[in-house]
């Protein structure tokens, strides 16, 4: 008796003295034939793809050659004239072609020749509104499929392929005025494209010229609109412009253009009033007022004009101090310097719909206004923010660790350096790993940042580390700087005057072992790099941690920390509310006004303090003695000059341990405001 090929027996003679692990070995074996011949199923059915696209590449080529075969005949016949049934005549120019050619690429002369109209049996056929440069390099297309754009021609090739409904053409003109655009051409293709009707590149024009205004304005073009387009470009309030004067410019320039020998004066000066009623006076600086209307005076002798600015300087001159805040800004006049208080640690505050962790509070001294920025986004790719930092070209960057899930797909930990894209939607784009380390800080000299210091951990010890780190924003790998003169971990550093300094934080003791704790540092060091080379300069009356610290007018201001008098020889440590200001020109320290009470960073990693408009500002801080879990979400100011503090607001809608104060210049009209349904924890 045989079952499937195998005598009963022997069957169930093997049945019987198999081992249950070699049931596994059997089934080892069956996925291995199986996925052999997977395999060999693959395969067949690669070759067998190969050969049909062989045959199919086969005959493409053979289509492609027997269509250019007859493009080039068509081509030939044009030349020569041959079997041509059609004149187009444009601008007195005659274009003798085939009305199949034709037809088959423009929907208007098919319909022209084959619906019966007069022009099925003439011969010639007169094209209107058709420049005959454009009209011969359409013909060229047809006949030859090319179509060499540029600046000059784009527009007539476009308003010619319009009329004759060649879509294809006309989006491919769109999509070279589109990357073609700049400051001198962006107005003539807004209002070309909005007359043909073409929205979208319509409105990515009208985009682009209310973004680049300031250099539209100094272009010719904006001479060349009529009044009325000039006067509605003027009423926008998403103009680009920091100054109003802009705008004024701009009016009388415009006005100007008429010189009195063309005898237009008349034209142009009848709409001066109507201009000028669109330039925001309350936004103009009184003397730049003043000084435009005496060197313009021929031209603004008009009664009304007169009147107008007149009115315009009394009344800045009855309320000097009437702030602009209450009066329509421009998009560009909004832009100001921020305070960030940047994390993703979403604690402290709630909408109704769960955690605010994706929203990092923003806070305008200008206007006193809260809004709210992007947050690095926590988990997939960047996990906590540690520290960051604002480059002199206004790049905001972050650094933290990577996200617990980007952690568990690789095997060793990095920095990971994130930047913040106003551009795009505000979301942050990853720019660079470093090597692994914590508790470090982050600076930046034009545009590189520095990775100074911090702890790595080596051989499950940790380590404090001196050495820096540095990468350019440009690209390219990381370099190696001279290292810190000590090894350093929650330091704090600033810039000044294109040098970094680096004061306070941890460093281990090197004479004692390893488990003794860390000490407190008080030096102050200074790193040029022009020579790559670190200085120490006079030391703090402090040794501390978890400070603030600034560059204000000069000069470097450190305020609160934990710490303890002098060097650090393992005394009692306190929470301080000591400002210590140094002097570099003099490399001395001197007291500043104390702070309200002893305080200390939300964070030990980074700063919580910054300089807006010549102020100092302390965003949020643990008020602490002994605990230090009182967190005061409030604001600080210091005007240097006045040496005193003031809170400028309190219980801010901040998070309780945000991760880096920073500041920065954002237009508020880009962020976020704080939702109604926002509430304190
Ligand atoms: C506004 O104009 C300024 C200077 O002209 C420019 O730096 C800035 O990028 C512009 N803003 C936008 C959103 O394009
Ligand atoms: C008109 O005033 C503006 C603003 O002060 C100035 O820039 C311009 O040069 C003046 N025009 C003439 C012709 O002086
Ligand atoms: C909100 O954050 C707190 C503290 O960070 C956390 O305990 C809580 O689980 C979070 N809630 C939600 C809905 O994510
Ligand atoms: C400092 O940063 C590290 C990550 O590098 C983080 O684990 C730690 O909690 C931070 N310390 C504080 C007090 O925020």
């Amino acid at each position: 008796m045989w079952v499937m090929g195998i005598p009963v027996r022997m069957a169930l003679h093997t049945y019987r003295y198999k081992e249950p692990p070699c049931l596994h070995c059997h089934f080892v074996i069956f996925i291995y034939i199986l996925c052999i011949s997977i395999l060999f199923l693959f395969l067949f059915i690669f070759s067998v793809l190969l050969i049909l696209l062989n045959r199919h590449s086969i005959q493409m080529d053979l289509r492609a050659k027997h269509s250019l075969g007859l493009l080039d005949q068509l081509r030939k016949m044009r030349e020569t004239e041959k079997l041509t049934d059609v004149v187009l005549v444009a601008e007195g120019i005659s274009f003798p072609c085939h009305r199949v050619v034709l037809s088959a690429f423009s929907p208007y002369f098919r319909v022209m020749f084959t619906c019966g109209l007069r022009e099925c049996s003439t011969r010639e056929v007169f094209l209107r509104d058709t420049p005959a440069d454009s009209l011969g390099l359409l013909l060229n297309y047809m006949y030859c499929s090319e179509l060499p754009l540029n600046n000059a021609n784009v527009q007539g090739v476009s308003v010619a392929a319009f009329l004759l409904q060649m879509d294809e053409v006309f989006n491919h003109c769109q999509s070279h005025m589109r990357e073609n655009m700049d400051a001198s051409n962006c107005l003539g293709v807004y209002y070309f494209s909005r007359d043909l009707g073409a929205e979208e590149l319509a409105d990515h024009a009208q985009r682009y010229l209310r973004t680049h205004f300031v250099q539209v304005c100094m272009s010719e073009e904006i001479l060349e609109l009529e009044a009325h387009q000039l006067g509605a470009l003027l009423s926008s309030d998403d103009l680009n412009v920091s100054r109003e004067e802009t705008i004024l410019d701009v009016v009388l320039r415009w006005v100007r253009q008429d010189t009195p020998g063309d005898g237009m004066e008349d034209r142009r000066s009848r709409h001066l009033v109507e201009l000028l009623r669109k330039v925001r006076f309350a936004l103009v600086a009184p003397d730049y007022l003043r000084e435009a209307m005496k060197r313009n005076m021929s031209l603004l002798a008009d009664a009304e004009c007169l009147e107008m600015m007149e009115e315009a300087l009394e009344a800045t001159g009855m309320h000097p101090a009437s702030s602009p805040r209450k009066l329509k800004l421009r998009y560009g006049m909004e832009t100001t310097d921020l305070l960030l208080c940047i994390g993703n640690e979403g604690g402290g505050i709630r909408s109704r719909y769960g955690n605010y962790s994706e929203r990092s509070f923003c806070y305008a001294p200008s206007t006193g206004r809260t809004h709210y920025i992007t947050s690095p986004r926590y988990g997939d790719v960047l996990g906590f923010v540690c520290a960051g930092v604002v480059t002199e070209g206004n790049e905001i960057v972050v650094a933290g660790e990577a996200g617990v899930r980007k952690m568990a797909r690789q095997t060793n930990r990095n920095v990971e350096i994130f930047r913040h894209r106003v551009e795009a939607q505000g979301t942050w784009e990853h720019l660079s790993s470093a090597e692994y380390r914590d508790s470090y800080a982050l600076g930046a000299l034009g545009d590189t940042i520095y990775l100074l210091g911090g702890q790595m951990k080596l051989k499950n010890q940790y380590l404090i580390t001196n050495s820096v780190e540095r990468w350019s924003l440009q690209g390219g790998p990381w370099h190696s700087a001279a290292p810190l003169p000590i090894p350093l971990a929650y330091h704090s550093v600033v810039r000044l005057k294109n040098r970094l300094y680096v004061l306070g934080g941890r460093t281990p003791q090197s004479w004692r072992m390893d488990d003794e704790p860390d000490r407190l540092s008080n030096r102050l060091l200074e790193y040029d790099p022009e020579t790559n080379k670190w200085t120490e300069l006079g030391p703090m009356k402090y040794s501390k941690y978890r400070c603030g610290a600034v560059a204000l007018n000069g000069e470097i201001y450190v305020m609160g920390g934990i710490g303890c008098e002098g060097v650090d020889h393992g005394q009692s440590r306190r929470c301080l509310d000591a400002v210590e200001i140094y002097n570099p020109d003099g490399n001395f320290w001197r007291d500043g006004p104390t702070m309200p009470s002893p305080q200390l960073s939300l964070r030990s990693n980074a700063s919580n303090a910054a300089v807006v408009g010549g102020k100092l500002y302390v965003c949020g801080y643990y008020k602490g003695a002994d605990r230090h879990e009182d967190i005061i979400k409030d604001i600080l100011e210091l005007d240097p000059w006045e040496n005193r503090w003031t809170v400028v607001a309190c219980r801010v809608l901040m998070h309780d341990a945000y991760d880096v104060c920073l500041v920065a210049s954002l237009n508020p009209r880009e962020l976020m405001s704080p939702p109604a349904d926002l509430v304190t924890q």
